[in-house]
């Protein structure tokens, strides 16, 4: 595939596979890079020096090695804390995931309340309040911190993940209560929630309705992050010719762990994420 165009897609782990699964449905005809920071993550509990230091090696690799052309973070910390950072470190366009979450949240919300489940360091950074309020919303930020490490362990599907699910939200629907907030719209502000949709999706339908008996919409900012890089990196139509299927190429990269990537990414990107190879950007 010598003529397509080479999109670098970058995460903490390999919770990104989503944003990049959802990349190769609408450019079907591209050449994906991946690189997945195993061996740094969590990202989520990190200072912005440090998130910033790491997402940028990361981003040079996949334009200096992988020969990259534009850029998709797909970590929700690393965009929220270092995208300008990252786009001074490399000499392409570079799309965040916040915006697209935001613009996402705009389209679903009816009462233009909206909560955020996120990491500790998005929460602080509130990038998606600033987002949101660009959008003309309203935001309500949870730090979800043990989410990420359940659905590491595989445990998409546990009674101790449901659990942990109820009690974040309940928090945060009391708390969005208490501000007078009618919030219908919750944003999954992280890359492995995607994964927890169904569990979360469950327990939202088990919840007593707020005082307004509004229905909550889940949304994610794959999707929508998938859109806006389809409009700014493919705006001739090159990489979409033509269903998603086996043939587009993807290579995965990892600091570490590259069996236990094989092993989970394939939930992540819906399919088979093939031979994952190691990568040492440092300490
Ligand atoms: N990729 C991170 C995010 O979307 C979650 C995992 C981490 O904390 O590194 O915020």
């Amino acid at each position: 595939m010598k003529d397509a165009r080479t999109i670098g897609v970058f995460d903490s782990g390999f919770g990104g596979l989503t944003v990049l699964r959802a990349l190769v449905e609408r450019m079907p005809q591209a050449r994906f890079v991946f690189a997945g920071d195993t061996a740094r993550l969590p990202y989520g509990s990190k200072s912005r020096r440090t998130v910033a230091r790491y997402a940028a090696e990361s981003a040079q690799f996949l334009v200096r090695a992988q020969g990259a052309e534009s850029l998709v973070i797909a970590c929700n910390t690393a965009s929220a804390l270092a995208l300008d950072a990252i786009q001074d470190a490399v000499p392409v366009p570079v799309l965040g995931v916040i915006e697209p979450g935001a613009q996402a949240a705009r389209a679903a919300t009816a009462t233009g309340d909206v909560l955020v489940m996120a990491t500790d360091a998005t929460v602080q950074s509130h990038a998606y309040r600033a987002a949101c309020s660009g959008q003309g919303l309203r935001s309500l930020e949870k730090a979800c911190p043990l989410l990420v490490p359940l659905v590491e362990e595989g445990w998409t599907e546990h009674a101790v993940t449901e659990e942990v699910v109820r009690i974040y939200l309940n928090e945060l629907r009391g708390e969005a209560e208490a501000k007078g907030m009618l919030a219908d719209t919750l944003v999954l502000g992280c890359t492995h929630y995607p994964l927890l949709r169904p569990v979360i999706e469950r327990v939202i339908e088990q919840m007593p309705r707020d005082r307004s008996a509004i229905a909550m919409r889940v949304i994610d900012s794959a999707e929508s992050t998938a859109e806006a890089a389809v409009r700014l990196f493919d705006a001739d139509g090159r990489a979409q010719a033509g269903a998603a299927g086996a043939e587009t190429e993807i290579r995965c990269f990892a600091t570490d762990s590259v069996e236990k990537f094989e092993r989970l990414g394939s939930r992540f990107l819906g399919r088979p994420v093939g031979k994952v190879e190691l990568i040492d950007l440092g300490g």
